[in-house]
């Protein structure tokens, strides 16, 4: 537990079952992880939270006192996730029910057991705006690029040319989610090393960011589902925490890189680039349809006040952003045009980890040597 009453922001999610196959959650799952989440609230072990979901993935945002990898808080995201499946998603046959919950008993902490995590312990600032970003059919590399342009690139974040105290920049920790290693770079001075890894978002995943002065500025989750499990299990569908203002890039240069809809890799049967579409939490656009997606990603505005979450203010619900939709809606048809070509499907090192591998199997018998 923290010591110096500090504040924790936690986001932990996992995708235990939806409706209609894999688009959306169930109002029920929802109204099930909040009415847990509010015993502890009530108990003191969380200050508070917020419920609420993209496409198909549970998304629990709780804030506490207990610091980064707290067992308590990580036990209570499990359970919750557990009784979820149990008392709601099984019993409405939802698909897919439990389907990211890859343990059977709780052991310490959720990393390694399926549910994605971030977490950032911070003192808070004397106003303190953050923004939660979640996704559904990508994996965590999603968001090196977006990270990069936020707290590297002039050309996004204009505080980085024209704020003096964003001058002095920033360290990224990247993961190297082959060798479970991790690298701490800072920018400017180490921008090429660190646009080597993170260009390979497949392998490495930028984990955390501080500010030079080590103020925690953003965390991701970097769970790899099929890493764990050995095979396919859905996309990992990653969080990250950002930290705004003062000192720190604007909520809009947090937001100005997705108005680009890079391309991720995900989609359907993870296993297909696509555009990451920005969308808002409403019933409209939070839901992947079109060949099970494409990708996107909900960003939520809060202010952290004594630990307690002050909103959300849903971010990409902007006319603003309505060209970047229209942007990835074409690029979704024109990769769609591709099938089961690559580019569009991932590549050999990425379906390892798919049913593809089962086609391959049966085949391999039937090559002869070449003349
Ligand atoms: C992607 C995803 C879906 C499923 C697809 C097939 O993350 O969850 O695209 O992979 O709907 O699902 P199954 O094999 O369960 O029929
Ligand atoms: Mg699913
Ligand atoms: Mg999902």
């Amino acid at each position: 537990m923290s010591t110096k009453n500090l504040t924790t922001v936690s986001v932990i999610k996992a995708d235990v079952g939806s409706l209609a196959g894999h688009h959306i959650v169930h109002p029920k799952q929802l109204e099930m992880a909040r009415q847990k989440l509010e015993h502890s609230r009530k108990d003191g072990l969380l200050v508070d939270f917020h419920v609420t979901h993209c496409g198909d993935d549970l998304e629990l945002i709780m804030t506490h006192r207990m610091g980064e990898n707290n067992v308590k808080i990580h036990e209570l995201a499990w359970t919750t996730f557990k009784e979820v499946t149990e008392k709601v998603s099984k019993p409405l046959k939802l698909y897919a029910a439990g389907q990211d919950l890859l343990s059977e008993a709780f052991s310490g902490n959720v990393r390694g057991m399926g549910p994605g995590a971030a977490e950032l312990e911070f003192q808070e600032r004397a106003s303190d705006p953050v923004v939660i970003l979640l996704a559904d059919k990508t994996s965590p590399g999603a968001w090196n690029l977006p990270l990069y342009k936020i707290f590297a690139d002039p050309f996004n974040t204009a505080g980085l040319v024209i704020d003096p105290s964003l001058h002095r920049g920033f360290i990224f920790e990247v993961l190297d989610t082959h060798e479970g290693l991790s690298v701490r770079l800072k920018c400017p001075e180490e921008l090429y090393d660190i646009l080597a890894l993170i260009g390979d978002p497949n392998r490495y995943v930028i984990s955390k960011i501080f500010r030079n002065d080590g103020l925690p500025a953003a965390a991701a989750s970097t769970s790899r589902l099929s890493m764990i499990a050995g095979r396919y299990v859905g996309k990992d569908d990653p969080v990250c925490i950002v930290r705004a203002q003062s000192g720190l890039p604007a909520v809009g240069e947090v937001l100005e890189p997705f108005s680009l809809s890079h391309l991720v890799p995900g989609w359907m049967r993870g296993s297909h680039h696509g555009p990451l579409m920005p969308v808002s939490v409403s019933e409209a656009q939070n839901k992947g349809t079109r060949f099970d997606g494409p990708p996107r990603v909900v960003a939520l505005g809060f202010q952290i006040s004594n630990a307690t979450l002050v909103g959300p203010s849903d971010l990409f619900d902007d006319p603003a952003f309505e060209p970047a939709r229209t942007k990835a809606s074409e690029i979704a048809y024109y990769m769609r045009s591709h099938g089961p070509f690559m580019p569009h499907r991932l590549g050999p090192d990425e379906m390892e980890y798919t049913t593809l591998t089962g086609v391959l199997d049966k085949l391999k018998d039937r090559f002869q040597k070449a003349e």
